[in-house]
């Protein structure tokens, strides 16, 4: 369970899928049916301390739905899935908090108009003194939430000032310090880049980081292929509810995963139509034999040629 300095290539052997070996949460063959929609179908996943997973796909490709059924939100209705090891099926999001599975969605459940250190606390307050005459300890709140931005190197002037007042990615680092002080273990993260901008991501980046080096097992859900590359361990892309490639930071490079993201298959098929189209440049578009040839197998990690490319380097923001 050490996770000290985990990160980069060096991880290369992690995460076989079906192993339970360490793995905090682990789906085998997961899936999930709304009615007779099948939003998703047979996932391995595993989340190990101290690394970050990421999960990449188009819209609606069943990523929230995949994230939904490992916060308790939602149950899988195929396949399994472990906690510790041990198969579970949650009934509420509570029961996945009990178990340090914490979820911070993009629409954070914040205050806005109240305080950074009361927001930190929402829901959990500190209070003082005897039930009948109990009240909020608010110096002892006000103290923590500081201390506990500050361990993960959050710096905020004021904590008196209005949540609403921080900056996006502010406010997200604060969700995810929050996650880590009230003891997740498996921290989950929807899209928390999706509506920042450059410098704000890293923000954000920086604090997924933080999060993973206090041994914390991360989920990290985006569309953004750099993002992704800039801090996780392992890579699954979903695409129409399967897994389209599941590889280790090792056995793919940031080049194969954006042409995973860019829709490239999809382009690529699309080449031959948008070609007919006026005043759409379909030159610098890939043959879709191009791409679906050596990442067609599902799921499992590709033990083939990683391509020689900047393996292990993670600061090229
Ligand atoms: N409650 C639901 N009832 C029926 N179908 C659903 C439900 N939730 C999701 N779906 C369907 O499941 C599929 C996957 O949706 P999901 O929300 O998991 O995708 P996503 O990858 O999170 O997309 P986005 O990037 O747009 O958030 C979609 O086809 C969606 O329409
Ligand atoms: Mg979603």
């Amino acid at each position: 369970m050490t996770n000290d300095d985990t990160h980069g290539a060096i991880l290369a052997d992690d995460s076989v899928p079906g192993s339970a070996d360490g793995a905090l949460v682990e789906l085998r063959g997961a899936g999930k049916s709304y009615g007779n929609i099948r939003a998703l179908h047979g996932v391995d996943l595993t989340v190990h301390p101290g690394r970050v997973t990421c999960v990449l796909g188009d819209n609606g490709a069943g990523k929230s739905t995949l994230i939904k059924i490992v916060s308790g939100l939602h149950q899988h209705t195929e396949g399994e899935f472990l906690v510790d090891g041990e198969p579970v099926r949650f009934s509420t999001p509570r029961e996945a908090l009990d178990r340090g599975i914490a979820t911070v969605y993009q629409d954070l459940a914040t205050v806005p108009l109240m305080p950074v250190w009361r927001n930190f606390f929402l829901g959990s307050e500190m209070t003082k003194g005897p039930w009948p005459v109990r009240r909020l300890d608010i110096a002892r709140m006000k103290r923590t939430a500081d201390e506990e931005l500050r361990n993960m190197g959050i710096v905020l002037d004021d904590l008196d000032q209005p949540i609403g007042t921080l900056s996006g990615g502010q406010r997200q680092s604060v969700a995810i310090a929050r996650a880590v002080y009230f003891g997740a273990r498996v921290l989950i993260l929807d899209e928390p880049t999706a509506a920042l901008g450059v410098k704000q991501s890293g923000v954000v980046l920086k604090y997924i980081a933080a999060a993973r080096d206090r041994g914390l097992g991360v989920i990290f859900i985006t569309h953004n292929p750099h993002h992704a590359y800039m801090v996780g361990d392992h890579f699954s892309v979903l695409r129409l509810g399967t897994l389209e490639l599941s590889a280790a930071r090792s056995d793919v490079s940031l080049e194969e995963l954006t042409n995973h993201m860019a829709g490239g298959a999809e382009l690529a098929a699309l080449k031959h139509e948008l070609a007919q189209v006026r005043g759409v440049d379909t030159e610098g578009l890939p043959e879709e034999a191009d791409l679906t040839a050596p990442t067609a197998t599902p799921s499992a990690p590709k033990a083939t040629t990683a391509a020689p490319t900047a393996t292990g380097s993670e600061g090229t923001a």
